[in-house]
């Protein structure tokens, strides 16, 4: 599945900024905000893409950015040098399987990730494990259309678009319960307000 998705990603590499660049800016700039970013901040930003979010954190933060696709990152590492943010470091590497030691990060944020990913317990699992103590989780996704025609319409293309890469349909508030990460915020955003932003708080320690 992850070669499925890097083959995907590899295509959408050339297009991606284009289709869901200025379409998914609202929720981008307001999951920046809802961040709350202080100068002394560690990031950690799971599944980076394109790096289209780079030039909205503020200047001089140390962000980690990790993606599973190396065509992606290859356009997020023209924007660290367009932006000149030297502070920015970027690695090829699987959601499910991040390569910190516990404890490491202050805010991890998962943007149009989660639904994408084959298993999504085991990346959220390993977002808790890498994020600090008390530490903020952020969730972007598409939470789908307030109506009942279109959401019974997307249930049943939902296979269509996980084989396309583009995120399947499921309960996310039941997988964060699953992942016992206490949800503390929610925002809708985006047109028709079709995504949602979640903000969850570390509440578990994993072992140094
Ligand atoms: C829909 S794009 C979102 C990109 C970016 N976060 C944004 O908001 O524009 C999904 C991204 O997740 C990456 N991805 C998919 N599975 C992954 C995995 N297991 N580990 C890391 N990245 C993954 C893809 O390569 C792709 O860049």
């Amino acid at each position: 599945m992850s070669d499925h998705l890097k083959k995907i990603y590899s295509l959408y590499a050339y297009v991606y900024d284009t289709l869901f660049g200025k379409i998914f800016e609202h929720g981008r700039c307001t999951a920046l905000k809802m961040m709350d970013i202080e100068p002394h901040d560690t990031i950690l930003e799971v599944g980076i893409g394109t790096g289209l979010s780079l030039p909205l954190y503020p200047k001089g933060i140390s962000i980690i950015g990790i993606d599973l696709s190396e065509e992606m990152l290859l356009r997020a590492k023209t924007k660290k040098m367009k932006y000149t943010l030297n502070n920015v470091h970027l690695s090829t590497m699987d959601a499910s399987l991040l390569a910190f030691r516990n404890n490491t990060f202050d805010k991890v944020i998962a943007s149009h990730v989660i639904t994408v990913v084959p298993e999504p317990i085991h990346t959220l699992n390993e977002i808790k494990r890498v994020c600090k103590k008390e530490g903020d989780i952020f969730i972007l996704n598409y939470a789908g259309i307030d109506n009942q025609f279109i959401s019974r319409f997307e249930k049943i293309i939902s296979p269509i678009r996980d084989k396309l890469g583009l995120g399947k349909h499921f309960d996310l508030d039941l997988l964060l319960k699953e992942a016992s990460l206490p949800v503390m915020s929610k925002q809708q955003v985006n047109i028709f307000n079709a995504c949602q932003i979640i903000k969850c708080r570390n509440n578990t320690s994993s072992e140094a």
